[in-house]
């Protein structure tokens, strides 16, 4: 792990800042006025990354739990906040998964989201940082995703985030999350892109698919003394995806039949 630029101003860990939603969080946090630490396992993402200018380079493997992933860092930097956007998924089948790959996505998305937050809560309160903690959800916390790994993972760190929030609280650090709908981070598939950003729009209340500065803004206000009484609480940034349903299938166009008609 290599560690560069340190400096005694407060800073923000960022996991996954590499790529998508991290990136644009750790712009957001930046422009609040954080220091970004920015922590991923692909050097050469964080490297080519677009990152803001003087964020210190972190390159950690959040499943790696023995490695310390602030180990090196400058005893004078102040963390104040730690967004723990790192999630991952297999993308297979509960019956095509086998077990030892499911066991990897929930470890690096439970086990290392826990250590990394075990190490920047000791900083804290070693320094007595009256903190934020943001983690990076999913609707899929609470709704079927057809891929039980990564959602059962994101349904225990909801109920982590409410156990630290509360754990937490008496010494001043906030736990929160925010839970992303669908978020262009370039991830759809490579045919047919276009209409499938389009059907996925249809979905959205607000009529378009997220982009991951959507998402960052809102986990730049969690780590903000704006939400400084916020904790133990979820945020849907989705466009009101959330709320689509079986009913829309259902009644849809019938609601356009009778606009048609009226
Ligand atoms: N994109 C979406 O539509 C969407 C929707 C809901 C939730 N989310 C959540 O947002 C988070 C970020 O998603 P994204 O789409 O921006 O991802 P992304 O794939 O665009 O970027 C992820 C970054 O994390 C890094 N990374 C992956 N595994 C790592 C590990 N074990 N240790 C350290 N770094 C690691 C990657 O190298 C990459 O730079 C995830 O938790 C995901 O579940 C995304």
């Amino acid at each position: 792990m290599a560690i560069e630029g340190v400096s005694t101003e407060p800073a923000a860990v960022v996991t996954g800042a590499g790529h998508g939603i991290g990136l644009a969080t750790a712009h957001a946090l930046a422009a609040a006025g954080y220091r970004v630490v920015a922590v991923d396992r692909d050097l050469g993402a964080l490297v080519k990354a677009d990152l803001p200018e003087g964020s210190v380079l972190v390159e950690h493997d959040i499943a790696d739990v023995e490695a310390d992933a602030l180990a090196g860092l400058d005893a004078g930097l102040r963390i104040e906040a730690l967004v723990n956007n790192v999630g991952v998924m297999d993308g297979r089948s509960f019956l095509e998964l086998p077990v030892a790959d499911a066991a990897r996505v929930l470890h690096t998305n439970i086990v290392g989201s826990w250590a990394v937050t075990r190490t920047v809560v000791d900083h804290m309160l070693a320094r007595q940082v009256r903190g934020s903690i943001v983690f990076n959800l999913s609707l899929h916390a609470s709704r079927v995703r057809m891929c039980p790994d990564y959602s059962m993972s994101k349904a225990a760190l909801a109920m982590f985030v409410q156990e630290l929030a509360m754990e937490l609280g008496p010494a001043g650090i906030r736990v929160n999350s925010v839970s992303p709908g669908a978020i262009d981070t370039g991830h759809g598939p490579s045919e047919d892109a276009d209409g499938h950003r389009a059907r996925s729009a249809a979905l959205v209340a607000l009529g378009r698919v997220g982009e991951p500065d959507d998402v960052a803004k809102v986990v730049a206000w969690l780590c903000s003394e704006q939400a400084g009484y916020v904790t133990g609480t979820d945020i849907r940034v989705d466009g009101g995806l959330f709320h689509y349903n079986w009913l829309h299938h259902l009644y849809g166009s019938a609601a356009t039949e009778r606009d048609r008609t009226s």
